[in-house]
């Protein structure tokens, strides 16, 4: 980490609240940032907070080609509500078609090597595009979501994306405290929340989970925890 990088983190209280966060993650990037959004419950409740908060933060999506309608018609439903305009991101065409063609349909089933793969396709390389000129980007990040989100910051250098400042807002909070403020809020959440999916995914990597199953347990449910991550929070 370089020097320069070191002095760009504001301090912040041990209680900061997810605004203070905001605010204070904005002022400390000094140029664009922006939100990058699944739209998950988490990543609706940081649009309400922005639009709130008055702050100039776009949104991107990464749209792998293989999420749910469900996850469209939010899109469309915090569009018309926040009268925002959404940048999607796409994967590069020609690596998606190399990939059905030599590995077919389903390759990220078959091994963590075939599933990293595809998630680098579809995600990781948009991501990059993505975050372009940018001072740093938002996500909907909470530590209590896994094992491998355990040594998180509020606000951090991403050092694995050029430096930029990354800010999760939505670090400490569970996820009782993000769907208090979403029902009260009454923000447009993803159907299939409330059809037994806590997190949400891509249509082919997710499933529901049972009542008291881990609220990840649902994405690439045959794998092991500590390897649910799609590659887009490197450290
Ligand atoms: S993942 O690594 O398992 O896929 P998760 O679904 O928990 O991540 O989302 C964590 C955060 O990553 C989201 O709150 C959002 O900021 C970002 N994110 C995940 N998927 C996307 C996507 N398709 N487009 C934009 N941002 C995303
Ligand atoms: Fe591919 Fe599944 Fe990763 Fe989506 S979550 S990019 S379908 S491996």
């Amino acid at each position: 980490m370089s020097t320069e990088s070191i002095t760009q983190i504001p301090a912040l209280p041990a209680n900061a609240t997810p605004q203070d966060i905001l605010l204070a993650g904005v002022k400390a990037a000094e140029g664009p940032v922006r939100l990058a959004c699944s739209f998950s419950v988490e990543d609706v409740v940081i649009i309400d907070m922005v639009a709130e908060l008055g702050l100039d933060i776009g949104v991107f999506a990464l749209d792998t080609g293989r999420l749910h309608e469900e996850t469209y018609e939010v899109a469309d439903a915090l569009t018309e509500r926040y009268r925002i305009a959404i940048e999607w991101f796409f994967p590069r065409q020609e690596e998606v078609e190399k990939l059905l063609r030599e590995k077919g349909t389903f390759s990220f089933r078959e091994s963590l090597e075939n599933r990293h793969e595809c998630c680098h396709i579809r995600k990781v390389e948009p991501l990059g595009r993505a975050l372009k000129g940018l001072a740093g980007w938002v996500t909907g990040l909470r530590r209590e979501q896994s094992v491998t989100r355990t040594g998180l910051a509020p606000i951090e250098i991403d050092e694995a994306n050029g430096g930029i400042l990354k800010i999760n807002p939505l670090l400490e909070w569970t996820e009782t405290q993000v769907w208090e403020y979403a029902e009260k809020r009454r923000v447009p959440v993803n159907r299939l929340h409330k059809q037994g999916y806590p997190s949400i995914g891509c249509s082919p990597c997710t499933r529901p989970v049972a009542p008291g199953e881990h609220p990840r347990a649902g994405r690439w449910w045959w794998e092991n925890p500590e390897h649910k991550e799609c590659g887009l929070h490197r450290k």
